[in-house]
């Protein structure tokens, strides 16, 4: 039986088709992958079946029967539950007051039954064969793998037979992610349907039944995933060949070892409660990309944090030197003085205002670029050209730089943070992430930018839960374990078993 059917849904904004006509279906109880470049559409039409934006043309079919969702709620009604691509918790409260959130049991007309609430949730971890015990924690106080873990739990406590996951592991580690798709594996084998949303090809063959591709808002095609290969649907998101690993040529420096060290840290340690940082020491050279690998929660994160804002770090011991020069003090400021530039962790937390347009974000922190403004004031013309080179540059979808950042597609804003970062392009470079979210076909363009960088002679510090990422991009990778550097692999020694060994606690 089709749990779901999409028949030639469209759905327009003003005059744009964020979906045309799309068809597919979804049979009962299996996991359907939804693939597709950034702003292909794959969120909205999972919006349009959870009722947030309904389809203007077409019908979507729930077990058979047209049910023209108007909302969330009537969505939920019907047994449709979604997790979005940004977690939509309120981080203060529990995480069982965030699952009962709208869905109380009450007792008497006042009191909510917290005790009848918990105890039906631990049925349902313990029957589908799950693991949880925060019920009482803050959820800012959950990692994210865990908050996305209770996303789940509530639509489950919802009692939804369809769930809709949005890039559910752009932003968890190794681990999350197999514990995921575990308990997706074990939800499905108990009947429940489930929609997932992924960039990462690899996951999508692995754990799907069948695969729906988009392209431009329309479907491409349904395939059946024991047929698809990770070159299949490259080429159907696409439309051409698109290559896995870096091509392009890197440029030898002659004589790295005779070269000056443009940054220098030296037995850099911080006390901290959730991420301790112990006796880091490394050298960065100009025309180099140096590759941070760890499992999330080992220190690199503080270690970025401490980079890009070192006088918020007053008890830090150790040495931050750019140039010979004294860091411990400096804020952002100095440090873009020192030519510093930052590819945030968070976009939406440190880099991006989603009220503003491409425009005014792209100037963020750039107004007194002489490029762009004389004698106080701002060259709107000559911003609006720049950015419009780097629109068609990472084919950045709306190319109209007055869209609103807020109603383009997470992919896209990326790509956005990307170009700003290099212009003008620093020299030397704090990236974090720089392709979560991203399509294939945008990581093919950010992963040749960033060599393009290095070969320009920009010093380059690369933080990346993608270790495939970091062998393609780096020269030297230096692996995180319990807040200390645990070894250093030279690029031709590369090899990611035994990489991922000393990230696991073991030893080189
Ligand atoms: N509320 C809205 N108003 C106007 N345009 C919108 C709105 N929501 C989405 N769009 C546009 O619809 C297109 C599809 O966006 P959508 O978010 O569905 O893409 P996506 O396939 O999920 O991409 P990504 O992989 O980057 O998340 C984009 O061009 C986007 O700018
Ligand atoms: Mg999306």
């Amino acid at each position: 039986m089709n749990a779901i059917e999409f028949k030639n849904v469209s759905r327009r904004f003003e005059d744009f088709y964020a979906n045309r006509n799309l068809s597919f279906e979804v049979k009962a109880g299996t996991i359907h992958g939804l693939v597709g470049e950034n702003g292909a559409g794959k969120s909205t039409a999972m919006k349009a079946l959870f009722g947030i934006h309904p389809p203007t043309e077409g019908e979507i079919l729930i077990r058979g029967k047209t049910s023209s969702i108007k909302s969330p709620i009537h969505a939920m009604r019907l047994g449709i539950g979604m997790v979005h691509q940004h977690f939509m918790l309120a981080s203060s409260e529990t995480v069982l007051d965030n699952i009962i959130l709208g869905h109380e049991p009450r007792r008497g007309l006042i009191f909510l039954d917290r005790k009848k609430a918990l105890k039906s949730l631990q049925e349902i971890v313990s029957s589908y064969g799950l693991s949880f015990h925060k019920w009482e924690f803050p959820i800012a106080k959950l990692s994210v793998g865990e908050q996305q873990r209770v996303e789940i739990l509530k639509l489950l406590y919802q009692k939804s037979e369809v769930l809709i996951l949005d890039e559910p592991t752009a932003v968890l580690t190794p681990q999350e992610v197999r514990e995921l798709f575990q308990n997706l594996k074990r939800l499905k084998e108990e009947g429940k349907t489930i929609l997932l949303i992924s960039h990462k090809l690899k996951e999508v063959l692995e754990f799907t039944d069948s695969v729906t591709v988009m392209r431009r808002g329309e479907g491409v095609g349904t395939v059946k995933t024991k047929e698809a290969t990770e070159d299949l649907l490259a080429r159907m998101m696409v439309g051409r060949e698109v290559s896995f690993t870096y091509q392009g040529e890197r440029k030898m420096i002659a004589h790295p070892e005779h070269l000056k060290p443009l940054v220098r840290v030296e037995r850099l340690t911080i006390e901290s409660q959730t991420e301790p940082l112990r006796d880091v020491s490394f050298e960065l050279k100009p025309g180099e990309i140096v590759g941070i690998a760890g499992v999330q929660g080992n220190g690199q994160t503080e270690l970025l944090k401490y980079l890009s804002h070192p006088d918020r770090f007053p008890k830090a011991s150790g040495e931050y030197m750019i140039r010979g020069k004294h860091m411990q003090m400096a804020g952002p400021l100095e440090l873009r003085r020192q030519k510093v530039g930052l590819i945030p962790e968070d976009r939406l937390e440190e880099g991006l205002l989603l009220r503003q347009d491409m425009r005014e974000n792209f100037l963020l922190g750039q107004h007194h670029d002489p490029r762009y403004s004389e004698y106080g004031m701002l060259k709107r013309s000559r911003v609006t050209a720049e950015l419009e080179s780097k629109i068609s540059e990472y084919d950045i979808r709306p190319t109209n730089p007055s869209a609103l950042l807020g109603k383009m597609s997470g992919g896209n804003q990326q790509k956005l943070v990307i170009a700003r970062a290099l212009d003008p392009s620093p020299e030397i470079l704090w990236v974090a992430h720089p392709t979560r979210g991203v399509d294939v076909g945008a990581i093919e363009k950010i992963h040749e930018a960033l060599v393009r960088e290095r070969n320009l002679g920009r010093a380059i510090l690369l933080f990346s839960s993608e270790l495939d990422e970091l062998i393609d991009l780096s020269d030297r990778i230096l692996v995180f374990f319990g807040g200390s550097i645990k070894a250093e692999f030279q690029r031709r020694d590369f090899d990611p078993w035994k990489i991922g060994k000393v990230m696991g606690g073991g030893s080189a």
